[in-house]
């Protein structure tokens, strides 16, 4: 387990990610059942919106949707309640408290396939880190459940960083593997995204699906070929502050109100200046991908395959036209969002997942999610 290349004092390990699981609802929605929706809803509002003299609301569209974004269907937990134009949210009943929570179940499928992958039972591992853009709750951690239902060991928490969420939280747990505090992490990014999302708001409704994905972060013991798995060289996460996609939903929203006892939800789900994100995210995200090969001694060039945040198809088409000089094909840069939308920190995941078995032992990959904050999450892997 312990590799001869002592850093600070501290006798440091090889990394792997020896398994990754993945978890997609089976629940699906084209493009035009969410805009037959949305427009269905726009028409009843308009109504209301004419009588009382307020600005009229535009109807969406699902031409505008694959040219903007590349999304043709969404994978979802609940469809119909979103699809109902006098609801337009997912009908998610409530759980007692000692059954198992939606977000936790959710991990722990993604979790269970992660360690079969990684030929390992839930108390080899020491450490749960639950990071997504979007939490049920803030505690008990949702971690620490998954941690009691499954018999995993040690400890557990949450975190989360928009849509870097895994990957932020794959820095965290390799860094920990490394230095010799955890030997082995089960990372889980169980995003329920539409949970949060506005229905209504024409901007933001077609862009996201639930999607689960975890990995086993474990260390390479010495003489361990692990052929098939990635070696994880390095990790890095930057983040820079934007108001562009951002949610006030959260425990201050009541205090703003005059009844603190009726939420009030308007405007305070996500909302996204959606252009100005693809702007800003792709010079940030070229520079971040560039700047952290080179630390590496490496270009774009070099890198058989990216797994980019799978948020919009022209916007990592851009990232990588930038970094290579050229653009390049989805050989290069696999893309699942036409099927699953943006699956906010779990898609770039689902991307390593689905698109890496033809590589070969040496091979360099590169993982690089970005999102709100701004941030972004990067993995250099190379091919045991
Ligand atoms: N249907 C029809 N028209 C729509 C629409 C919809 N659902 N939503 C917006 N439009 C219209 C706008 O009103 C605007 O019309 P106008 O030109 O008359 O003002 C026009 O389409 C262009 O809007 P814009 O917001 O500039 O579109 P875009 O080309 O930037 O695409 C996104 C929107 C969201 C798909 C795109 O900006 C994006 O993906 N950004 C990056 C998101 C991201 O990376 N997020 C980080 C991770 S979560």
């Amino acid at each position: 387990m312990r590799a001869a290349t002592p850093a600070h004092g501290v006798e440091m390990h090889r990394v792997i990610i020896s398994g990754i699981g993945v978890e997609i609802p089976e629940p699906s929605i084209t493009n035009e059942e969410l805009v037959d929706s949305f427009n269905a809803w726009v028409d009843m509002e308009n109504v209301r919106r004419e009588a009382s003299g307020e600005t009229l609301l535009q109807k969406s569209d699902s031409a505008f949707i694959v040219h903007a974004s590349g999304v043709q269907t969404r994978h979802v937990i609940e469809r119909e309640g979103i699809l109902d134009p006098t609801r337009m949210a997912p009908r998610i009943p409530a759980r007692p408290d000692d059954a198992l929570s939606l977000e936790a179940e959710f991990g722990i499928a993604s979790a269970r396939k992660a360690l079969d992958h990684a030929g390992l039972e839930p108390g080899d591992i020491d450490l749960v880190i639950c990071s997504a853009s979007h939490h049920q709750r803030p505690y008990p951690a949702i971690a620490i459940e998954m941690q009691q239902a499954m018999g995993t060991k040690g400890a557990g928490f949450d975190m989360g960083l928009g849509c870097s969420s895994a990957a932020a939280a794959l820095h965290i747990a390799v860094n920990l593997v490394r230095a010799g505090a955890h030997r082995r992490v089960l990372v889980t990014t169980p995003e329920i995204i539409t949970g949060h999302l506005n229905f209504r708001d024409r901007q933001t409704h077609f862009i996201f699906g639930d999607a689960s994905v975890s990995m086993i972060v474990e260390g390479l013991a010495q003489g361990d070929k692990r052929p098939g798995r990635f070696e994880v060289l390095d990790t890095r996460t930057w983040t820079q502050m934007s108001n562009n996609i951002r949610t006030n939903l959260g425990y201050y929203t009541r205090t703003a109100q005059d009844d603190p006892y009726m939420i009030n939800l308007e405007g305070n789900l996500i909302k996204q200046v959606g252009n100005k994100v693809f702007k800003e995210v792709t010079v940030a995200g070229h520079k971040f991908i560039v700047e952290f090969l080179a630390e590496h001694g490496l270009t774009p060039q070099a890198i058989r395959r990216f797994w980019l945040h799978q948020a919009n198809a022209r916007m990592n088409a851009m990232i990588l036209k930038l970094s290579f000089g050229h653009e390049v094909g989805h050989d290069r840069a696999p893309m699942v969002l036409e099927r699953l939308g943006n699956t906010a920190g779990a898609g770039a995941i689902v991307a390593l997942s689905e698109n890496h078995a033809d590589m070969k032992a040496g091979d360099y990959g590169l993982l690089c999610a970005f999102g709100a904050g701004y941030s972004i999450g990067g993995a250099l892997l190379r091919m045991l």
